[in-house]
């Protein structure tokens, strides 16, 4: 069996490269070597035997030539930022999906089963309960009411404050550029794989964690940002008030979460998420985080936010569960793999001030006026 992994130099992409060899798959790589991920170029964790394409995912011969013979798809390249450039999301995300699935049909090849690399984010503010109203899926806080630093979500009707649930696969609102891209990218890849009878099942991770993590990427979070933060002596800054929930997940448990979907039937067409299941504040992870490093630094909380990010996101995994798949690996398994996986660097640096300061000048991240003036 061939298994093409588009951003297979990736962090997912490549742990589930190292998975499917392990299954004796032969693998080929399409990968354009981002250099916002991969700065220093071809990673040396990438295993001889892989074929590695260089090409880009938005380039159909590139399609073309990555799909040749292969009978299961893995996409995972994808553009992940904060920045304003919405087409660049668009192109990268949803067009190349439907690329892939254009270059299926013209060339007639018989692929088993293709599985999308989706993302948590497509549930947008998240799903609450108005002890009025219900169920509600809000809009984005407004501005104005981050600016006061009142963070919790109010209901659109009513405007009191809500309960959030476990997010469900069957809503999804998204309205970032990102997530907006990810969700086309669902749809698309979904709905031409059942036209087209291609197996197709899109997965929604939500925050992933482990080694390989690009150390370089201003979207590659929180373990990242705070790691050297941490390691260089300086309190991480928590965003908003550090209760907002979130849902951290260990690379092994995605990439058994890819394995399960590729061999089963039963998942064909459909959409799971995948997630630890278990809620974390910002607060909490920063505590376990700096106790693991034995670092006795508060973090600094200094009431600014980040537009567009969610309150609360934690998904329910009881669907994907449901086909035998469950999380088995916590946030100490996280923080051990992925500093072991850091220690390993020498020159990491003056990297994380450089993500900062693009954000910054991009007018990404904005402080809530009413603390600042406090
Ligand atoms: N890491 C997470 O927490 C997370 C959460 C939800 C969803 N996802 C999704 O999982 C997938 C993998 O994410 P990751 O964290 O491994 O990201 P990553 O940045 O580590 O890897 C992405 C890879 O895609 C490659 N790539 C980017 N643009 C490309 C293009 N135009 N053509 C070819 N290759 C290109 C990059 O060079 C990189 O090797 C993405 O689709 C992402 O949206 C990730």
């Amino acid at each position: 069996m061939k298994a093409l992994v588009t951003g297979g130099a990736g962090f997912i992409g490549s742990h589930t490269v190292d998975r499917l060899l392990e299954e004796g798959y032969e693998i080929r790589v399409l990968d354009n070597l981002d250099p916002k991920v991969h700065p220093k170029g071809k990673p040396g964790y990438i295993a001889e035997e892989v074929e590695f394409v260089e090409g880009d995912v938005r380039n159909k011969e590139d399609i073309r030539r990555a799909l040749r013979g292969v009978d299961i798809i893995v996409h995972q390249a994808a553009y992940q930022d904060y920045l304003p450039d919405y087409s660049t999301f668009v192109h990268t995300n949803a067009v190349s999906t439907a690329l892939i699935y254009e270059v299926i049909r013209e060339e007639g090849l018989s692929v088993e089963k293709v599985v999308v690399a989706s993302s948590q984010a497509v549930y947008g503010e998240g799903q609450y309960r108005c002890r009025e109203h219900g169920l509600v899926q809000p809009p984005a806080r407004p501005q104005e009411q981050l600016d006061r630093g009142d963070w919790e979500v109010r209901c659109p009707a009513c405007g009191r404050y809500m309960e959030p649930l476990p997010l469900k696969e069957e809503y999804a609102n998204p309205y970032n550029p990102y997530a907006l891209s990810k969700y086309s990218q669902e749809l698309v890849a979904v709905r031409l794989g059942r036209l087209l009878g291609v197996p197709t099942v899109a997965l929604r991770y939500s925050i992933t964690q482990g080694p390989r993590q690009s150390l370089y990427n201003q979207y590659s979070g929180i373990c990242r940002i705070f790691t050297l933060k941490l390691l260089h002596d300086k309190p991480p800054i928590i965003y908003e008030d550090g209760k907002q929930r979130r849902d951290y997940v260990h690379i092994d448990d995605v990439v058994e979460a890819n394995m399960l979907v590729l061999r089963s039937e039963e998942a064909n067409y459909q959409v799971f998420n995948v997630g630890s299941g278990r809620p974390t504040t910002v607060l909490e992870y920063a505590e376990l985080l700096a106790g693991k490093l034995g670092k006795d630094i508060e973090p600094l909380i200094p009431g600014e936010y980040r537009l567009g990010d969610a309150r609360h996101s934690v998904s329910d995994i009881s669907k994907l569960r449901q086909l035998g798949w469950s999380p088995k690996k916590g946030l100490e398994d996280i923080f051990d793999d992925y500093l072991t996986w850091v220690e390993s660097f020498g020159d990491i640096g003056k990297y994380f001030e450089e993500a900062d300061r693009t954000m910054w000048e991009r007018r990404v991240i904005r402080r809530a006026s009413a603390l600042c003036e406090a």
